[in-house]
């Protein structure tokens, strides 16, 4: 009698530790990133896997290398592994339904972040969601720094603020509102703008330095300002308006958006005109926390928006 009651005791606490273990067992995430070769998304990344670690997640992040197939694999190889949640920053927003397609038949729930897909796109299924940032605001916000310079933004003097605009890559959904809401907040407030020269640099250092090199070269004395849609190709902007004998807050002005920590320290030093915090905190926060309870069965909101700060 003793035994059976000893075996049955044996039998409730194993069944118990069973329970605990599965009560206790981490959610599976699969981050997929579009390229790891870029200076913000590395901020990102890095703060968003030391986040959900810390929330006790299991947590895989894979280098989509700028290549839509090879993150379309990826995104297979979660699902064949049996994720509980993606995590997705697409290569192309437009391979948006694509990915869900792909998750929905396996009932893996989807969180976008940074390259936000189509309104319509995100209509496709309850379990997805998009964590970012509005990038009209960050537009905007560019064009204030500029409005709030002694001539506003007019070195010249002749009445119209003649740019040069360096975009992102141009399929992303930052890149077309930085582009258009940083113009539009000079000429919203009555200035006058004069497009110099626009191409793409793909949020590239390197490409930065080239573009704005190009651009000094051939217009010279007439830039007032140069927009750059992120810091990284500010940077680059910055060696080449050096090399060319400008000085920035002298005669030009030049601005981006991310506030990278060595970026900050030039606004500050007074060598950038200004910049736009891209705050990959809060975003990578939200985009966890809200990972973990769509993981858990909750329906999420289509959108979440953490704000940008102007820094000047
Ligand atoms: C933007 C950011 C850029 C680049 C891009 C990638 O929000 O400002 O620097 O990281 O995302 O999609």
């Amino acid at each position: 009698m003793k035994k059976l009651l000893a075996l049955v005791l044996v039998a409730i606490m194993a069944l118990g530790m069973v329970q605990l273990a599965v009560a206790e067992a981490p959610i599976k995430v699969g981050v997929c990133i579009y390229k790891y070769d870029d200076n913000f998304m590395t901020l990102y990344r890095t703060e968003l896997e030391r986040y959900l670690k810390e929330k006790g997640c299991e947590v895989t992040v894979v280098d989509g290398k700028g290549d839509q197939n090879e993150q379309t694999n990826q995104v297979n190889a979660f699902i064949a592994e049996g994720v509980d949640v993606l995590i997705v920053n697409l290569v192309q927003s437009t391979s948006a339904n694509a990915i869900t397609d792909l998750a929905k038949a396996a009932n893996i729930p989807v969180v976008y972040i940074n390259r936000e897909p189509s309104a319509e796109d995100m209509q496709a299924w309850e379990k997805i969601c998009y964590v970012g940032a509005d990038a009209r605001q960050s537009g905007t916000m560019q064009g204030n720094l500029i409005l709030d310079t002694p001539n506003k933004g007019d070195f010249k003097g002749d009445g119209v603020v003649d740019y040069v605009m360096i975009m992102g890559d141009p399929e992303n959904i930052d890149a077309q509102y930085r582009t258009e809401y940083s113009i539009k907040a000079l000429t919203d407030a009555g200035i006058k703008v004069n497009k110099l020269f626009e191409q793409r640099g793909d949020w590239a250092q390197e490409k930065g330095q080239e573009l704005a090199a190009t651009a000094l070269a051939q217009f010279g004395d007439q830039i007032d300002v140069i927009f750059c849609n992120n810091d990284g190709m500010a940077l680059g902007a910055l060696q080449s308006i050096k090399a060319a004998g400008r000085t920035v807050g002298k005669d030009i002005y030049l601005v981006g958006v991310d506030a990278l920590d060595e970026v900050v320290e030039l606004v500050h030093a007074g060598e950038m005109t200004g910049t736009v915090l891209n705050d990959h905190i809060g975003q990578s926060h939200k985009a966890a926390d809200v990972a973990i309870e769509v993981a858990g069965g909750a329906i999420p909101e289509k959108n979440y928006t953490v704000d940008y700060v102007m820094v000047k």
